[in-house]
């Protein structure tokens, strides 16, 4: 226990009050480690706005979440009805509604922005790594919970989107179709989904969400933020142990990141008060339809956000097998001829391939389509081990990183276009090309990251005064 510290007498009713509570919860201690003796490297620039605007955005989708579920009704026959009710008949419903739906896309594209500014500082990398695996499983939680907050409302789209995305875990040999039973509660989509996923959408996924946030902060302030230049700024400090190129996070960040939360409230104002639908890829057109189990709609796309990684499902047909085969083969010749493995690994490498390719043969492509999906996100924890280069960050890379950067982040754009798309030959085409390069990017990072000229490093950051 620490030391039970006394205050003066004459001490003002504030400063005794905060001596009486610090001597039972470290406040003061808190406050300190985390905010005004939480040294950030001063050389922060636009790409850092997106971890606090995740903050505010977690913020507004509980207290507005908290709202809805003051109206809204986990029943079948009744929740299309009640979020209509909102809608038109709560005093500002309207507002809490569309705060919400629109929050949901602005978490993605918050977290898609501060995730592509780890990539190209090299944030994920020693020793930030559990920083980074924390933000991997904040994503994995933010995708469930997106998933099930979306069958909520109850309408056409609601209804099929989730009826396709867990028949897909019925595509998992021997388990699949008890585990979709499971996730379902019943043969099709019903009342028992919806009470289940409104359970997990309103309580268990915000909870764990919030833990991991907690875990994900705690892990950064342990050591440290990195920064545009990807260096070390606890390399050089002053007499009383203070980073130089550091500065109290509170008050000059927390001043700073008011200029991000005021210029993304402009935005997502104007989005919330003039286009809360976004042409359709906010909310889709057909989920103003209550779901019927006996109409299936045309066309079915999920939100824009899981595009992406639903362009890779659509990509592997029987066909593209033959080329995730053709790239195992390639890669375990490669690990034998190229890699210095001892003999026992090259016979564990040959044996592994020839079990993976024995399997692709005889699993059904839907099943490996579902692999593929979940190993787009799975690959992103293993980032930190798969980037040899020698500096952290972009600035001191080979030029040409730069454009290999570019090109997978257009490559991940065309991704997301396409699935939103109705299936086309030419746009299945160009999805399994970008799927390959997706998980080329990743797995031969170890190879490619190596390659090349990389600049000096400074040995301080590079700071202009604005
Ligand atoms: C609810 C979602 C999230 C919240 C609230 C959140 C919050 C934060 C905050 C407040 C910071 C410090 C400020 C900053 O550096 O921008 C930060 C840093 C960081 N976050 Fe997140 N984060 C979230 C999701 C993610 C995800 C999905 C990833 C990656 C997969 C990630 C990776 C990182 C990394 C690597 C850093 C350190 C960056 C650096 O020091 O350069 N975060 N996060």
């Amino acid at each position: 226990m620490a030391e039970f510290k006394d205050i003066s007498p004459n001490a003002s009713a504030g400063e005794k009050l905060l001596n009486w509570v610090d001597n039972r919860f470290p406040a003061s201690k808190l406050y300190k480690e985390h905010l005004s003796e939480y040294y950030a490297p001063k050389n922060f620039n636009f790409w850092y706005f997106f971890g606090s605007l995740a903050l505010l955005v977690l913020v507004i989708q509980i207290v507005t979440g908290i709202f809805l579920v003051m109206h809204y009704k986990p029943e079948a026959t009744l929740a299309f009805a009640s979020v209509e009710y909102i809608m038109r008949d709560v005093p500002w419903g309207w507002l809490i509604r569309y705060m919400h739906s629109t929050g949901a896309s602005a978490f993605f594209i918050v977290v898609y922005m501060h995730m592509f500014r780890g990539l190209i500082y090299g944030s994920y990398r020693k020793p930030r790594e559990l920083v980074w695996i924390f933000g991997c499983a904040i994503f994995l939680c933010l995708m469930a919970e997106a998933f099930m907050g979306y069958l909520l409302p109850w309408g056409q789209m609601s209804y099929w989107g989730a009826q396709v995305i867990v028949n897909l875990f019925a595509a998992i040999p021997f388990v699949g179709p008890d585990l979709a039973l499971l996730i379902r509660g019943d043969y099709v989509v019903s009342d028992a989904t919806l009470n289940r996923f409104f359970s997990f959408h309103v309580i268990a996924v915000p909870l764990v969400l919030l833990g991991l946030v907690v875990a994900h902060i705690i892990a950064l302030h342990e050591v440290g933020s990195n920064n545009p230049d990807g260096i070390e700024i606890k390399a050089h400090k002053d007499a009383n142990g203070k980073p130089l190129d550091g500065i109290p996070f509170h008050p000059y960040y927390s001043v700073h990141d008011i200029m991000g939360v005021s210029v993304f409230l402009m935005v997502f104002s104007a989005i919330v008060f003039f286009a809360p639908e976004f042409g359709g890829y906010f909310l889709e057109y057909n989920n103003f339809i209550p779901a019927d189990p006996l109409k299936t709609p045309a066309h079915i796309a999920p939100v824009w956000y899981f595009t992406p990684f639903y362009s890779m499902l659509r990509a592997i047909t029987s066909e593209m097998m033959y080329a995730l085969i053709a790239c195992v083969l390639a890669g375990a010749f490669l690990g034998v001829t190229r890699a210095k493995l001892a003999g026992l690994l090259k016979a564990g490498v040959i044996g592994g391939a020839v079990v993976l390719v024995a399997l692709m043969l005889s699993i059904d492509a839907k099943f490996w389509g579902v692999v593929v999906m979940g190993g787009a996100v799975i690959i992103l924890f293993f980032l930190p081990w798969l980037d040899h280069c020698a500096v952290r960050s972009i600035r001191y890379r080979p030029d040409w990183h730069k454009y290999l950067y570019g090109i997978f982040v257009i490559n991940f754009v065309i991704l997301a276009y396409l699935g939103v798309q109705p299936p086309s030959p030419i746009g299945e085409r160009v999805s399994q090309v970008g799927t390959l390069f997706y998980f080329g990017f990743f797995l031969l990072m170890p190879w490619w990251s190596r390659l090349g000229q990389t600049k000096p490093v400074p040995d301080r950051v590079t700071f202009a005064a604005h």
